[in-house]
């Protein structure tokens, strides 16, 4: 194929790094058991040696931690237990001069009940705060406006004796849902969007991106399938509750907004869509969200004929020109060696060479490069209100949120102090960061020539990717230069190739065998070349 230029990138993050910090599992630099910004900082040069090229930064606004931010109480603060506005404008200007941009988590869709807009529109009816939020009467006494379920599977309505009518809440009742019909709302919005992108901040993550708007005839959501298992909520499917056409207006405005800055500002979004076309439409033409969450990815199964038909079916389906995002983990799911390699060091490898070759944006989640699994906490040490012990929830996200692990020492390098981490340390089991930086055959050092190579060998254009022809269990593809090839089954596999031209692969040497045109692809083993490998099947 003819030479491709590697370097014609349109963004920063086209093809980019894509590192999620859950701030308050990330490093406690103050020493009181809660990560913070500080501590976040002191690990850029982390950051910066893993090759990320932006930051996604859980949330950072002021809040009083039901869901830890996710309910914000002020849209244009810094929560006091994770650091202040100086903290983090230097936090983004030393990422800046590291080449590694920031975003932060954008939560429209609802506020925390201490925000001081909810706490005027249920205390005085007869504001304009009122209309904040969404307010409905019952159909009944004792009978909610509609069958909707809150996230933890109790009613979505909170009845409020006061006024006689009912709060939405798709959340916690603690996070009452804003009203976008409102047109007040999108002003202030835009107004918070500025503010931040006015500070440098290169995007946002956006919160629950498909569900600001909810049916205005606020209609019953219907049952789910049974089949339907990545959609399905508590039985339901969120038709009525979120996904409504009119959020598309809003981000063809804020991409307006983000282009009117130089450089353009990012916008990511959470978009849990009952299938690729829906995924699609936050692409709009081009002219909505950058990027949207591939959750149907995520959840695809961990073989080859799943993974190559999500991957053909996700690129068939977005538009034209427009950036895919791959992402397996992240603060609400199970991470991805838990959920797709059982822990298998094998398989957790196949699975950092499939995200890291992938045409588009790469997102991993803290830990992810060192390969943490999920670890159960026991249940008086459980954060998370919105899963913990909740019957029908899919997951504990506690789980998935454990402190990072810098080291093998008591408080796993997390903590300056003594404190007690505000969930507890994973086992010890020489996986943290400065153990496996010590064995040149790590999971880590692994991710990272991964993660080095894609900015050398890889393209991230759609154009320059192509799915080829292999035995049922490899999943074989061209990306720009290179070649890769990953075995999700047991049997060792054949494939002709001369052997100098692999560049990378899984397993460390002593497995590696080869003679003058063919390699063995052992059992769960990826490699990279730039020359073609032909199967015989
Ligand atoms: C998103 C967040 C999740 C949060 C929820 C409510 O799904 O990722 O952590 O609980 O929104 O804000």
């Amino acid at each position: 194929m003819t030479d491709i230029d590697l370097k014609a990138q349109r963004h920063w993050w086209d093809g980019s790094l894509i590192y999620h910090i859950y701030i308050r599992s990330f490093k406690d630099g103050n020493g009181d058991g809660l990560g913070d910004i500080i501590g976040a900082h002191e690990m850029l040069p982390y950051l910066n040696w893993l090759g990320v090229g932006g930051i996604w930064l859980s949330p950072s606004m002021p809040s009083p931690d039901r869901d830890w931010g996710y309910d914000v109480a002020d849209y244009k603060g810094v929560h006091p237990s994770i650091g202040t506005m100086e903290e983090l404008e230097r936090f983004i200007s030393t990422a800046a001069e590291l080449g590694i941009h920031v975003l932060l988590d954008l939560v429209p869709n609802h506020t925390s009940d201490q925000h001081a807009w909810f706490i005027e529109s249920k205390g005085n009816p007869k504001s304009k705060y009122r209309d904040y939020y969404v307010w409905a009467k019952g159909k009944g006494p004792n009978q909610p406006p509609n069958n909707w379920i809150d996230a933890t599977g109790s009613s979505a309505w909170t009845f409020d004796e006061a006024s006689g009518e009912y709060y939405l809440h798709n959340f916690l009742k603690s996070q009452p849902d804003l009203n976008w019909w409102n047109p007040q709302i999108h002003r202030e919005m835009d107004e918070i969007v500025q503010f931040w992108f006015a500070k440098g901040v290169a995007g946002f993550r956006i919160d629950v991106a498909h569900g600001l708007y909810k049916d205005k005839d606020l209609r019953d959501d219907p049952i789910a399938p049974p089949e339907d298992t990545v959609n399905e909520r508590f039985n339901l499917i969120e038709k009525y509750s979120k996904n409504q056409p009119e959020v598309h207006d809003v981000y063809r405005r804020w991409r307006n907004l983000a282009e009117s800055y130089s450089p353009p500002r990012l916008l990511l979004g959470e978009t849990w869509v009952d299938g690729l076309e829906g995924l699609a439409k936050f692409y709009g033409k081009n002219d909505e969200l950058q990027m949207a969450f591939n959750f149907l990815f995520t959840f695809s199964k961990f073989d080859a004929s799943s993974l190559r038909k999500s991957i053909a079916e996700t690129l068939r389906h977005l538009p034209e020109g427009s950036t895919p995002v791959w992402t397996a983990s992240n603060h609400d799911i199970s991470r991805f060696p838990t959920r797709w390699a059982k822990g298998d060091a094998k398989k957790i490898r196949v699975a950092l060479t499939i995200l890291a070759t992938l045409p588009g944006t790469l997102v991993i989640y803290y830990g992810d490069e060192l390969g943490f699994g999920d670890e159960a906490v026991p249940p008086k040490m459980m954060r998370d209100e919105m899963t913990a012990g909740i019957p029908g929830t899919r997951f504990e996200r506690d789980s998935a949120r454990l402190p990072m692990s810098w080291n093998s020492s008591a408080n796993r390098g997390f903590s300056d102090g003594d404190s007690a981490p505000w969930l507890p340390y994973r086992a010890n089991d020489y996986q943290d960061v400065a153990s496996q930086m010590a064995n040149r055959n790590s999971i880590l050092h692994y991710a990272r020539e991964l993660f080095a190579l894609r900015k050398t060998a890889y393209d991230f254009r759609r154009e320059h990717f192509a799915l080829l022809e292999s035995p049922p269990d490899v999943l074989y593809y061209r990306t720009g230069r290179s070649y890769v090839a990953s075995n999700l089954s047991d049997a060792t596999i054949i494939a002709h190739c001369d052997p100098n031209s692999i560049v990378l692969h899984s397993l460390d040497n002593t497995s590696w065998e080869v003679q003058s045109d063919t390699i063995q692809l052992a059992g769960w083993e990826s490699v990279i070349s730039t020359q073609e490998l032909r199967f015989t099947f």
